[in-house]
């Protein structure tokens, strides 16, 4: 048997080991000094977002691929990598389905007590049907305000036509395309935040959107508004987050992300009840999750075959 070929990945699942098969030897994602990974590995599987910035590069002297499992890669150096001709795949498109989805999810549950109310239903107070508890906003008819009209958010939109929602919409250019084809309205990110019942943050994380809501923003949203958050923990400051909750800026929000990620166990957002966390979910459905792993084991392959990836991306 031909030799196996090093690869370096952070927690891959069983199914992942099958599609891999016999041609590589998995090592665990270890940077620390003197690591058997870092010395022999000619690849980086990224998993679950480990960090992989230019230091670590420098040390992978065999380095010929990064492949991420995901879309968004700000956990990685994409400059340092085109510097030093490595190139960098991940899996776009094969998520917006089960993102988009999630996103309406969210927006439905914050906005009509889900979590409150399945808590109150398994509780001894729940004891008789009360017309007057826990009146939610009604999702038909309200108005979504999506930040990021990439693909995740024109899928957003496609499934908030479905609820007869007014779309606003915040990006950094202006798409008359999905104006005409989904009926959302361009607004600057003011107007929106300002006439949204939901704010749905689908944009990546980078320089430009990096503590982008923050007091200022929950200054302007309406105080019956909510916010859901399915882009990264980062693109909302935790601490003003925490303010508008218990002070009444806004009326909930819903995360699929936070920073830190996980938050500290003892953290004030766990507490609060008009809030709802999930652990990153947002592409986690088992058609997604295999798309995702065959898009990035393609990714992987080709650039060890020296050839161009099918989803590269650049800085
Ligand atoms: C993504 O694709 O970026 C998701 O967060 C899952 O990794």
């Amino acid at each position: 048997m031909s030799e196996r070929i090093p690869i370096m990945a952070d927690g891959l699942p069983e199914m992942f080991h099958q599609a891999l098969g016999d041609r590589y030897e998995i090592l665990d994602w270890d940077t620390s000094e003197g690591s058997d990974a870092v010395a022999r590995s000619v690849a980086m599987l990224s998993y679950a977002h480990p960090l992989a910035d230019g230091a670590l590069m420098d040390r992978m002297t065999n380095l010929r691929v990064i492949s991420n499992h995901g879309v968004g890669v700000d956990h990685i150096d994409l400059v340092a990598a085109e510097e030093r001709g490595i190139p960098v795949g991940n899996t776009p498109g094969c998520l917006d389905a089960s993102t988009a989805d999630m996103t309406m999810a969210l927006v439905m549950a914050i906005g009509r007590n889900l979590r409150i109310g399945d808590h109150y239903a398994r509780s001894p107070e729940f004891v008789h049907y009360d017309p007057s508890i826990l009146i939610g906003q009604e999702i038909t008819g309200s108005t979504l305000g999506i930040i990021g009209m990439g693909r995740i958010g024109k899928e957003v939109a496609r499934r908030a036509a479905g609820f007869d929602m007014t779309v606003l919409y915040h990006n950094r250019n202006r798409d008359e395309a999905a104006e005409a084809d989904l009926g959302v309205q361009y607004a600057t990110r003011d107007e929106l935040l300002a006439a949204s019942d939901f704010v749905a943050l689908n944009c990546p994380l980078s320089d430009e959107t990096a503590g982008m809501i923050g007091p200022a923003e929950f200054e302007t949203m309406k105080s019956t508004a909510f916010l859901v958050n399915m882009a990264r923990g980062p693109v909302v400051q935790t601490d003003a987050l925490v303010t508008a909750l218990t002070t009444g800026q806004i009326r909930g929000a819903a995360l699929d992300v936070t920073d830190p990620e996980p938050l500290p166990r003892d953290h004030r957002l766990l507490e609060l009840e008009n809030a709802i966390i999930l652990p990153h979910l947002g592409s986690a459905s088992n058609r997604t999750r295999e798309r995702m792993m065959n898009m990035s084991i393609e990714n992987l392959e080709a650039g060890l075959a020296g050839e161009e990836l099918p989803y590269r991306i650049r800085p």
